[in-house]
This record gives C-alpha cells, sequence and structure tokens, in this order.
C-alpha cells in the first residue's frame, strides 16, 4: 500500500516534533516546514533527521514561512501531502501583545494561505486540513466547562488571531467542501515545551535552583487556572480527527484544572523544597523554608494586559467520537518535566 504523506507547519515546534515522530510510528512520510533563522531551530527534530543523501526519505524538511504566500504555495504544490497539519504560529499569548501586527500575519492569516493552497492546487487532490486552534478562544468566557458550544471571548491578540484561523477554517469547509478540522486545544507541555511557558519556565528554574544554577524564579499571575495536559497526548488527537469520515472540529483537554501556584508548589515538593509563602505590598513571594532564601517573587513585569482567568475544558466529544483521551495526568507530567530538567542540567 502507498505510504500516506503528511506536510507539517510548525515542525521545530513542541507539537510538530512529537506529531512527526507520531507519524512515522503510522509509517507515514513526513514533510516539515521549518523557516530560517540565523541560529539552529530543529534541536526538537535533530535525531529524526537525517540528510536527504544518506537516504532517510521518510522525514523530509523544506524551507518555508507560514508568512510568505509564495513559499506555502511552493510546498504545499510540490509535496502534494494527504493531510496538512498547521501547527505554525507566534504561539506566545504574553508575546503577542508585543508584536501584535506579526502575530496576526502569522497566527491568523497563516491558515488562510494554506487553505487558498489546497482550495487552487495546481494537480487536483484532496487534502485533509488540521487547524492548531487554542482554548485562549474562550477568553474569559463565564461557562466554567468549555466544550465545542461555549462562545467565545478572545482576550489577546494572540487569542482573536486564532480566532480568525477557526472560522476561515470552518468557512473553507462549508464553502469549498474542504476537509478541515479545528482542534481546540487546552494547553498541553512537556519537557520539549519552549522555555518560556509558564510550566516549563518554573521546571527550569527550580531545579536550576536546586542545582544552584539560579536565585530565583521571577513569576507573573499565580492565581491564573489552566488544564494542563501532555503534547504527546494531544497529538493523537490531530490525526485521529483527521481520520474521521466527516471533518468536525474537537476540544482537547483533560477536564482538571491547577494553578500557577499549585504548579510552583508541586514540582518544588517533587525537587524535595518546601515552600513558604508571604505576601509583600502587592505581591508575593516564596522562602525555601530550610534556609529562608527568596525563591519565587511575583515581577509586575510577567502580567499580560488582558488575562484569561480560568479555563477548564469538557472533551466528552471527542472522549465518544475520536475514542481520544489523555493516557498522562497532572503529576506525571510535572514529573516527565522534572526528570529530563535534571538529566539536562546534570
Ligand atoms: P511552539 O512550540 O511555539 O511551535 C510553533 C511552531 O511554529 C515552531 O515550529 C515555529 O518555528 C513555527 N513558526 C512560528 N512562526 C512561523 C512562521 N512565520 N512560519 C513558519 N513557521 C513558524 O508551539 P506548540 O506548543 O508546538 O503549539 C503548536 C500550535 O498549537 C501553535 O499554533 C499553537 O498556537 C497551538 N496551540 C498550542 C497549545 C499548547 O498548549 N502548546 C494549545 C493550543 C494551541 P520556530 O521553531 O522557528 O520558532
Ligand atoms: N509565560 C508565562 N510566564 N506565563 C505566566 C508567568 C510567566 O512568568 N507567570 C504567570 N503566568 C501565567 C500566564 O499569565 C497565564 O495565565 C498562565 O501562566 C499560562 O501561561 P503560558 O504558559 O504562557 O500559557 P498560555 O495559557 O498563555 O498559552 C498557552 O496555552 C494556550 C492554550 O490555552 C500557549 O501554548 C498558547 O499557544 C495556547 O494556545
Amino acid at each position: 500500500m502507498k505510504k500516506k504523506i503528511a506536510l507539517i507547519f510548525g515542525v521545530t515546534g513542541q507539537d510538530g516534533s512529537y506529531l512527526s515522530r507520531f507519524l512515522l510510528k503510522k509509517n507515514y512520510v513526513v514533510h516539515g516546514v521549518k523557516r530560517r533563522s540565523s541560529s539552529l531551530n530543529t534541536d526538537r527534530i535533530d535525531d529524526i533527521y537525517q540528510e536527504p543523501w544518506i537516504g532517510n526519505k521518510k522525514f523530509i524538511l523544506h524551507y518555508g514561512d507560514i508568512t510568505d504566500s509564495n513559499s506555502v504555495s511552493k510546498v504545499i504544490n510540490e509535496v502534494l501531502p494527504d493531510e496538512v497539519y498547521n501547527l505554525a504560529a507566534q504561539s506566545h499569548v504574553g508575546v503577542s501583545f508585543m508584536i501584535p501586527e506579526y502575530t496576526s500575519n502569522s497566527t491568523g492569516l497563516g491558515s488562510l494561505r494554506i487553505l487558498e493552497t489546497i482550495r487552487n492546487l495546481k494537480k487536483k487532490k484532496n487534502i485533509k486540513y488540521y487547524q492548531a486552534g487554542s482554548s485562549e478562544l474562550f477568553g474569559s468566557s463565564k461557562q466554567k466547562k468549555k466544550n465545542e458550544k461555549t462562545i467565545f471571548h478572545p482576550r489577546s491578540p494572540y487569542a482573536v488571531a486564532k480566532l480568525y484561523s477557526h472560522w476561515i477554517t470552518i468557512n473553507y469547509r462549508e464553502a469549498y467542501n474542504i476537509f478541515a478540522c479545528n482542534g481546540i486545544l487546552f494547553n498541553h507541555e512537556s519537557p520539549k515545551r519552549g522555555e518560556t511557558f509558564v510550566t516549563k519556565k518554573i521546571v527550569r528554574a527550580l531545579c536550576r535552583i536546586k542545582k544552584n544554577k539560579q536565585k530565583t524564579l521571577y513569576i507573573g499571575n499565580l492565581n491564573a487556572k489552566r488544564d494542563w495536559g501532555h503534547a504527546e497526548d494531544y497529538v493523537e488527537a490531530m490525526w485521529k480527527m483527521l481520520q474521521k469520515k466527516k471533518p468536525d472540529d474537537y476540544v482537547i483537554a483533560t477536564g482538571k484544572q491547577y494553578t500557577v501556584k499549585q504548579f510552583i508548589n508541586i514540582t518544588a515538593k517533587k525537587l524535595g523544597i518546601s515552600l513558604k509563602w508571604e505576601k509583600k505590598g502587592k505581591f508575593y513571594l516564596a522562602k525555601n523554608k530550610k534556609n529562608n532564601n527568596i525563591i519565587v517573587k511575583q515581577d509586575r513585569k510577567y502580567f499580560r494586559a488582558a488575562e484569561v482567568d480560568d479555563l477548564l475544558g469538557d472533551s466528552s466529544k471527542a472522549r465518544k467520537q475520536l475514542n481520544w483521551r489523555p493516557k498522562r495526568d497532572f503529576n506525571k507530567l510535572i514529573e516527565e518535566m522534572v526528570v529530563e530538567e535534571m538529566k539536562f542540567l546534570n
């Protein structure tokens, strides 16, 4: 049987690296689009990549940029994949307040560039499309457990851009009959998580503090609640969406939530650090009970212009229709992140 071909935009990111591995195991030929950067950006996928002349024809990289229509069109027409996964985005919510225009261009219009190419292929093929949607779409929506029917209220340039991508995906599905799905994924983490997202930042800092390589972790809002899952579990859901008979949109979540403060406390406990929280003026700090050193300090710099306080997902549709469920729980996730970080530091 002919091998299926997948094309991943955002292959160098956390999810791209897990999805590549997942699809390779499923015997796909995987093509990935990486953008040009002055320092190498392929460390998450270096172990599965070999230069083409060595003979690896299963994992192939192309240069391209989601903000450049020509490159998007060229790579899709050249590869003619069965499935396209659009994971490429300026994906940091906090940073999106600083670069809103670029965020709109990549996180918003990027999806349109891919969908337009699929619609106008030079050689006809029914390419399936996955759009990396986000629980950030729900923003300040008051419904406690968010599902596919919950009203959106985006709270950042990032979330507004994702809202555009969400609706343009539905629009191309309805208008042109393209097999296009939105995965509305709640936060998912892993040892491969980018260093400036809160989970990785906490794990890295506390491990470094444990090893006497750093003194303090500076942090923003401690009360934000998130529904945190494991990236490896979530990429399976992306693939499952594209294997259905009909395209649809699905919420992917664990259904459990924790605060940023709880994440810090549990991580510290796993490292044998006991924390004592105190309020100083407007901000909180945490001391190491053993020696009174200040380990965690709130800093104005890490607060956002508009915050999403409370995210909790209801993924019953995906559990029922895709037979998907998360395999790792919150504790296992932190455990794995701590173990890998300690290995890295050692
Ligand atoms: P990530 O680690 O930040 O990866 C983003 C990827 O997009 C990277 O490969 C990045 O390339 C690439 N990229 C950024 N701008 C690009 C451009 N202009 N052209 C081409 N590629 C570009 O994000 P992630 O955590 O894997 O998330 C994957 C997707 O899911 C993103 O769209 C994100 O918004 C969305 N999402 C993530 C979560 C989550 O909790 N992780 C939840 C919901 C939705 P470089 O490596 O060169 O930077
Ligand atoms: N990054 C960061 N850094 N966040 C902090 C910090 C800090 O120092 N201190 C507190 N936080 C809070 C943020 O304000 C937010 O409420 C929460 O921790 C989580 O922040 P992030 O880890 O940056 O993730 P996010 O929830 O904003 O966005 C992630 O998840 C979305 C899905 O809900 C990203 O992966 C998005 O791309 C994704 O769409």
